[in-house]
Order: structure tokens, then sequence, then C-alpha cells
């Protein structure tokens, strides 16, 4: 007996735009990450979970045997939105925490103090796994009804064995892209990052290679120093994982060296980056990672989008979503902020959401365009024209969210 039936044919129609980062390369840099390609008066037609063809109305032809249409009048077609860098899975919050930097308190202070970080790994162990479920689930729906249709999250608010790698099963089955983020923090049963590494790297990497994609460490006074950061990082590759780094956030600590000497998909945060590393960065196939959000959460300097882009470098955005330093899972809040606070075009938003966002996480070949062959993932904005994903800043942009072929149906 065969299962339940999948996506059958879906056809958008009458779009009043559709919007595509063009040709078949990532990650774009430089003027090839703001080519956006715009398809007045368009469709798009699903098969299955694929993408079976995108065009003009007026090319379109008859269509034979069964196809569910969806009304694109008022709305723009723009690639599934993806998320390359989130950290989803946690228990508790940090709403303490916020009103009282709203007050004044400085984040490093907090977490210097042992709130910050290690507060969310006490609710984190203490949400256990269905808890931790639970959690995943609601903000992955807080994300597809922001047009998120393929979202990294990383674990790294367990930093013991079982929550660790309990964090990367739920991920994987709450459909998130895992990432083990084992050098997170120094949690407070060990006595300092060494010991902590010793423990990780001989009790946790092992099994968690198996369940993760990609290993990440946060490079920072603070957390983990450049050697530390080496050691995990290349004990993760002997594992076989891809390499991320949280770096250069509060300080310029060796984080884009290191990234690019290890080979690393990509670098994030670079509040702090100056003209050496601007230039480092443009000179290599690391990706910096752009989190807006964040900065702004934090009240911190904005990365230096517009030099990074202009020396040619590949960027990506992302949202950081997170209980202390990015409660927020909007990417089109993200490309408004691009677009305001970064002095970014919103087509290289659109590119550095998609296209870019999809190679950070090694998909780059099936999501972030919308093209024939491409999964069929597809946000629709509540909007004349598809740069109101970047110019519609806070508002109800997103009107439908579309994940291989079948509408998510927000109303
Ligand atoms: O990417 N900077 C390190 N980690 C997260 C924040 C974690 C937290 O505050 O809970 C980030 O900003
Ligand atoms: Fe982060």
């Amino acid at each position: 007996m065969s299962g339940p039936a999948g996506p059958g044919r879906l056809l958008i129609r009458d779009l009043e735009q559709l919007a595509t980062p063009r040709g078949s390369g990532a990650p774009l840099r430089g003027p090839a990450l703001g080519d956006v390609e715009v398809i007045e008066d368009a469709f798009v037609l699903t098969d299955g979970d694929r993408i079976a063809g995108v065009g003009r109305m007026a090319d379109l032809r008859p269509l034979d045997g069964d196809v569910e249409e969806l009304d694109g009048r008022g709305r723009c077609a723009v690639p599934g939105l993806v998320d390359c860098h989130t950290h989803a899975c946690f228990g508790g919050d940090r709403v303490e925490e916020f009103a009282l930097r709203a007050a004044g308190a400085g984040y490093e202070e907090l977490h210097a103090a042992g709130g910050g970080i290690r507060s969310t790994v006490l609710a984190t162990r203490e949400a256990g796994e269905e808890g931790l479920r639970e959690a995943v689930g609601r903000h992955h729906a807080w994300m597809l009804r922001a047009g998120t249709t393929t979202f990294e999250s990383k674990s790294g608010y367990g930093l013991d064995r079982e929550t660790e790698l309990a964090s990367l099963r739920v991920i994987v089955e709450e459909g998130g892209i895992p990432t083990w983020l084992g050098a997170h923090a120094v949690p407070p049963e060990v006595g300092d990052a060494d010991a902590y590494l010793d423990f990780a790297l001989r009790d946790v990497l092992p099994e968690a290679a198996r369940l993760a994609e990609a290993a990440d460490v946060f490079l920072e006074r603070g957390a983990f120093d450049a050697t530390q950061a080496r050691r995990y990082l290349d004990a993760c590759r002997d594992a076989g994982l891809a390499l991320r780094l949280h770096g250069d956030q509060f300080t310029e600590a060796g984080a884009i060296p290191l990234a690019i000497e290890l080979g690393a998909r990509s670098v994030d945060h670079l509040e702090a980056t100056g003209d050496g590393g601007v230039r480092a960065l443009a000179g290599s196939e690391v990706v910096g990672v752009l989190l807006p959000a964040s900065a702004l959460f934090l009240d911190r300097p904005m990365p230096p989008a517009r030099a990074l882009v202009d020396a040619g470098a590949a960027v990506a955005l992302a949202t950081d979503f997170n209980p202390g330093s990015a409660f927020c899972e909007s990417l089109p809040l993200v490309c408004s902020l691009a677009a305001t606070q970064l002095h970014l075009s919103p087509a290289e938003a659109l590119a550095a959401v998609t296209a870019n966002a999809a190679h950070v996480v090694g998909r780059a070949g099936r999501k972030g365009r919308l093209a024939r062959g491409y999964d069929a993932d597809v946000v629709l904005l509540d909007a004349p024209d598809w740069r109101y994903l970047a110019y519609h800043l806070g508002g109800p942009v997103v009107a439908e969210t579309i994940v291989a072929g079948v509408p998510t149906r927000l109303g």
C-alpha cells in the first residue's frame, strides 16, 4: 500500500512580480550580489516538492490534469527565506534580563556575573527533551509566519552531553539544520574553558558529529580564545563537520584569520571587524554572516556591511534568533535593517537571505532561488513590489509561506 499522496501541482498565478537572485552561482559577491531577476505579471508552477517552472503569465501554456491554483494578484513571490544562523533550541526566556538591559545593565557584564547565556543553560537543562521539542516547534512556527522556509539552529544551551545531544535531535525532528555549538560558553560546573573542551571533545563530539552538519564556536573574550577555538574546530573538522564561527562580536580576537585558515563556511557577527578583517574576508571563500537584529537588540555598532560588499566579500544575513541577544525571528525585519542600517540595497539583502544563506547551510543547489528544479519553497508578499520585503518595516509583509509545494495557509 502506498502512503498518503504528496503535494500535486500548484499554480501561483497573476503575481505582480516574481524576484529571484539571477543565475545559479553561490555565494554571490560584488555586482552579482545585487543582480535580481524581476519578472512582471508572473507565475510559479510547482510539481510535488519542486519548482516546475516560472515565467510571465503571457507565456504560460495550458496545463492538463489536476492543478491547484493560488491567486497571486496584489502579491509578489520571492524564494523561501533561509535563516542560516539561529539559536532556536532553548528553555525559558531572558525577559527579566531584557528589562535590566533597558535600565542600563550591559550584556557582557550580565554574562560575566553568571547570567546571560549561562542562565539559559540552566533553563534548557531543566526543560528536558520534550520541553525543548515544544520550544523549537513554537519557534519554527514563528519563523514560518515570517517567511522562513529553511532554518539552521545551533545547540549550545545544554553544554552537557545529554542536553547537547537532545538539542541536536529535536532540531532535526522539527525540520531544522543542526549545528553543534559545543563551545558556546563554559558551563558553571566546569572549572575552565580547557577542561570543558577536554570533556566536550571526548564525550560529546563523537555522537554530535553523527547528528549535526556543522560545528560552531563563540570566539570572544569571556568565552573561548583563538587557541581554544582552533582546538575545537580542528577536532570537529576531523569528525566530518563543516565549520562556523561566532567572531568579532565585541572584539577582534582572531576569528577571521582562523576561519580562513581552517576553510570555515562562515564567520558570523563582525560588529567589531576593522579594515584589515574586511580585506582578509573579501579575499577569501568564507561568507560573512551579518546579524543586524542582534546589533540592534544589544545597541551595538552595526557590522561594516557596505565595506565588506564593496571589497568583494560574500555576505549572508540572518536573524541570530536567541533569547538573549536577538529575540527576533523575522528575516523581513532583518532585510529592513540591512537597507536602513547596513546600507545594502533591497536586491543585495534578498540574495543575502536566499542564495547566499542557502550556501552557508550547504544547500545552494536546492534552495534560495525561484527556478525550475529548486525546492518549491516560496514566499508570497502582500505587496505590489517585491522590495516591500525590506521596505515594510516590521509590517505584516508575508501573506503566505509555501514549503515543499504546500501552502502553510496563514489566512
Ligand atoms: O550569537 N554571542 C553568542 N551567542 C549568541 C547569544 C547567546 C545568548 O545571549 O543567549 C549570539 O549573539
Ligand atoms: Fe549567534
